[in-house]
């Protein structure tokens, strides 16, 4: 059976860092409460100069490098994104042409917010698994900084900007993603989105109109629940147990919530992948991130099982089981 394997991974963060003694300064807020709540104390922000497909760049150059080969060798581009640099041509297009990717390979971006990377890897399985591609480019990259509302106190403290990136590979032997699981509720809008977009028209776009909202609230409550099913989902869909598992790799939007899945896998911290912390919720970045950080510091290695899971606007959820 053909599988989509991990061939390298790859991560890049802006060098500006912003911590939550400097939100302090903006809105009424502490680091005592963004610590507690959150676990987040600090978060990466983009350069003025910088977008969405920058970040993407330097952290597919670095999952290239990783995997051995160059951008000729990739035959499929997907980049994760609800902060793309353009309307149109998409940031997949784009850095396909940056990273001289054959021409007629497909590339197309990915909307499904702070799931979009799983998303984005379920695709990439799906046509590995046909026969469609042999040599997927999966990218996540969000620049989270640019839809913040900077005068409010529950969203702005939450996001960062990064990217991370993955090169798969068809493979025949056992390794590679065992299963993927996507799912989406469209119902949950008004919890979390954005109010414009540009298919509204220009005369719709004020102040505030192009940034996050969110019931914040509420959207941990669903989130908690619907993290505790994927999970669910996921093992019994490939008959493995929860003792199985070596790594989580959620998406890190609140330290509360990733202790709730982990709590469900009765798995340790010490084996769950935590970067919330340094980088805030980095949206569809945040996945690839933490797999790369783990990676590239030597926790997780060949052969071991790991769990990624997502949620996020739409709502939006999903895993990804794979043997790496
Ligand atoms: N600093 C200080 N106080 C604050 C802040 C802040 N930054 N933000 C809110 N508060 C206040 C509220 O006004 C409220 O005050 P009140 O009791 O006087 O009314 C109080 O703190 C409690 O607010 P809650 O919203 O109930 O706080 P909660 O414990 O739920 O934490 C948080 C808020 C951190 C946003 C949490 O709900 C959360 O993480 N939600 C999930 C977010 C998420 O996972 N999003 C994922 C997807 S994002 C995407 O897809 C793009």
């Amino acid at each position: 059976m053909t599988r989509a394997r991990i061939l390298g991974t790859g991560s890049y963060l802006p060098e500006k860092v912003v911590t939550n003694h400097d939100i302090e300064k903006l809105v009424d807020t502490s680091d005592n409460w963004i610590r507690e709540r959150t676990g987040i104390y600090e978060r990466r922000v983009v350069a003025e100069s910088q977008v969405c497909g920058d970040l993407a760049l330097v952290a597919a150059q670095r999952a290239l490098e990783s995997a051995g080969v160059s951008g000729s060798d990739i035959d499929l581009v997907i980049v994760a994104t609800c902060t793309p640099d353009n309307i149109f041509p998409s940031t997949a297009s784009v850095l396909q042409s940056r990273l001289d990717i054959q021409p007629g390979a497909p590339s197309f971006d990915v909307s499904a917010a702070c799931s979009g990377f799983i998303y984005a890897l379920g695709i990439a399985d799906k046509f590995v698994r046909s026969g469609a591609a042999k040599r997927p480019l999966v990218v996540g990259s969000e620049t989270m900084t640019r839809i913040l509302d900077w005068d409010d106190r529950g969203t702005c403290v939450l996001f960062g900007d990064g990217a991370g990136a993955v090169v798969l590979e068809a493979s025949e032997n056992e390794d590679g993603i065992i299963s993927s699981h996507l799912h989406s509720d469209g119902s949950f809008e008004s919890l979390l989105y954005v109010p414009w977009g540009p298919g509204r028209g220009f005369s719709a776009l004020d102040d505030k109109s192009g940034y996050i909202r969110m019931r914040g609230n509420e959207v941990f409550k669903v989130a908690v629940n619907t993290l505790t099913r994927i999970v669910e989902e996921s093992l019994e869909s490939a008959q493995v147990d929860k003792s199985e598992i070596d790594w989580l790799i959620p998406h890190q939007a609140n330290i509360r919530i990733i202790q709730a899945t982990a709590k469900k896998l009765e798995l340790p911290m010490d084996r769950v992948v935590v970067t919330v912390g340094e980088h805030g919720n980095t949206s569809a970045a945040s996945v690839p991130i933490a797999l790369d950080t783990a990676v590239k510091d030597g926790r997780i290695k060949r052969g071991e099982l790991l769990l990624m899971e997502a949620f996020g606007g739409g709502f939006t959820w999903g895993s990804a089981l794979v043997r790496y």
